[in-house]
């Protein structure tokens, strides 16, 4: 199958165009073509139709190669121009391809053009692809570029020292600033707050060797960030570079808070409705929640598991609703099945609170609060590393104020006969670190049990 070609000839002489065109067709080529020996025919050739290839002769009256090539250079259009002459010196040959002609073919050797204008084209071809390529590329950067610049979130890269990099227009903003050049280059300590400078670059050091994540509290602008630094391999900087990416969390950890907010006035609600029904077992759970806040504090635990705890300890006898009122305000000692009674309160909870979602392990701290270390509790008779940390505390301080609180079945022990038990369950029933801190609170008189009565 014949190929297409659309050649536009520089050209004075009728028949050599003639000539070439049958050595073309010969080649196998399709061939359309029109001549044109001045300027203004060429550039109107070129502006009003496609060509795929400029085939030019050296030597005319009243055009030279030299112009043709400037006014192809002058459209910026990207044809493979060959020079189709007579005999030409091989210094006037370099000049016209350093002026960007692609190739020069004799008039007798008129067989080598075939093969001539095949490569050429597919060279053209070739570099067509790559303009196309970089075209999507830039459009590519251009819209990264967009996306990075018109972010909300802080984004910037610095290097080891801090320097500035990059930064999006959020961080210039957020630094007080307008402009990249009153950014790019400096560093932290030249932008921030001292203080602020130095954690940040303490983070941007660690996180040269692996990423990391800090929520931040800006006490100066009241609000939360999400800090993600990311180390980036950079070359042209030589070391390694962070990103930093900074999120405003701040309506979504005022959000959290509410919800947290909403679960303990809940957990507070439902421990105070059980008051008219069992008024020891509502009074027994909040001085559990707050004994076991009190030892979570002293343990170094966080806020956060600071709060499940409280929340555990305000519920975790709930399953005691599902146990005849009569039994729990029973005078005198109760028989062995209505112990076997009180005693499925611990599931009954945990049926109660497993689907309730809360971001902390309520549930499992209502099921297994009976439970001891050496596997002596109920209902799983879990032993040693079975038991959660905040089991642990809980089934301590639920074993402690229960010794002390007053209980219709059974009279209260004394404060030395708890710190008896205690002691010598400590490390065998009670976890020895929570055992401790319990025995010092309760000998210091720090917690008084007497205080939700
Ligand atoms: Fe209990
Ligand atoms: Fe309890």
């Amino acid at each position: 199958m014949s190929i297409r070609l659309r050649v536009l000839f520089v050209e004075d002489w009728e028949d050599d165009v003639l000539l070439i065109v049958r050595e073309l067709r010969r080649a196998g080529y399709d061939v359309s073509f029109r001549k044109v020996d001045t300027p203004e025919e060429m550039r109107n050739a070129l502006s009003n139709e496609e060509w795929d290839i400029i085939l030019s002769d050296y030597v005319m009256p009243h055009f030279t190669t030299a112009e043709a090539l400037n006014i192809l250079k002058e459209t910026g259009l990207d044809i493979p121009f060959i020079i189709v002459s007579g005999a030409i010196g091989e210094q006037t040959a370099v000049e016209l391809m350093k002026a960007g002609a692609h190739d020069f073919v004799m008039k007798d050797s008129l067989a080598k053009l075939g093969p001539v204008v095949q490569r050429e084209l597919r060279d053209a071809d070739t570099r067509r692809e790559r303009r196309q390529a970089q075209e999507r590329l830039k459009e590519s950067e251009e819209g990264y570029r967009l996306l990075f610049q018109s972010s909300p979130n802080v984004i910037a890269q610095v290097d080891s020292e801090g320097r500035f990099l990059i930064a999006n227009m959020a961080m210039i903003r957020s630094l007080g600033f307008s402009s990249e050049k009153e950014v790019i280059g400096k560093t932290l300590h030249d932008l921030m707050p001292q203080d602020v400078a130095n954690y940040r670059l303490k983070m941007v050091r660690k996180a040269c060797n692996e990423a990391r994540i800090q929520v931040f509290e800006d006490q100066r602008q009241g609000r939360w960030f999400q800090n993600i630094f990311v180390p980036i391999e950079a070359p042209e900087v030589g070391e390694m570079t962070v990103q930093i990416i900074a999120m405003d969390i701040t309506e979504k950890k005022k959000t959290e808070e509410q919800l947290e907010r909403s679960f303990v006035d809940l957990a507070e609600t439902v421990s105070r409705a059980m008051v008219s029904r069992d008024p020891y077992t509502a009074t027994h759970q909040r001085n559990v929640a707050e004994l076991s806040r009190l030892v979570g504090k002293k343990m170094g635990l966080d806020e956060n598991r600071l709060k499940g705890l409280y929340i555990g300890g305000l519920l975790h006898d709930i399953g005691k609703i599902s146990i005849p009122e009569s039994l729990l305000n029973k005078p005198g000692q109760l028989t062995e099945e209505e112990w076997n009674l009180v005693r499925t309160h611990a599931k009954r909870g945990y049926e109660i609170l497993k689907d309730a979602n809360f971001p902390w392990p309520v549930a499992e701290m209502a099921l297994h609060h009976h439970e001891r270390l050496d596997g002596s509790g109920y209902p799983d008779g879990l032993s040693g590393d079975e038991l959660s940390l905040e089991v642990r505390i809980l089934s301590a301080c639920d074993a402690a104020e229960a010794m002390i609180a007053y209980r219709p079945y059974r009279p209260a022990k004394s404060i030395q006969e708890t710190i008896d038990e205690l002691e010598s369950g400590k490390g065998e029933k009670y976890d020895a670190t929570v055992a401790d801190i319990l025995l010092q609170i309760i000998r210091e008189g720090k917690f008084d049990f007497n205080s939700c009565l």
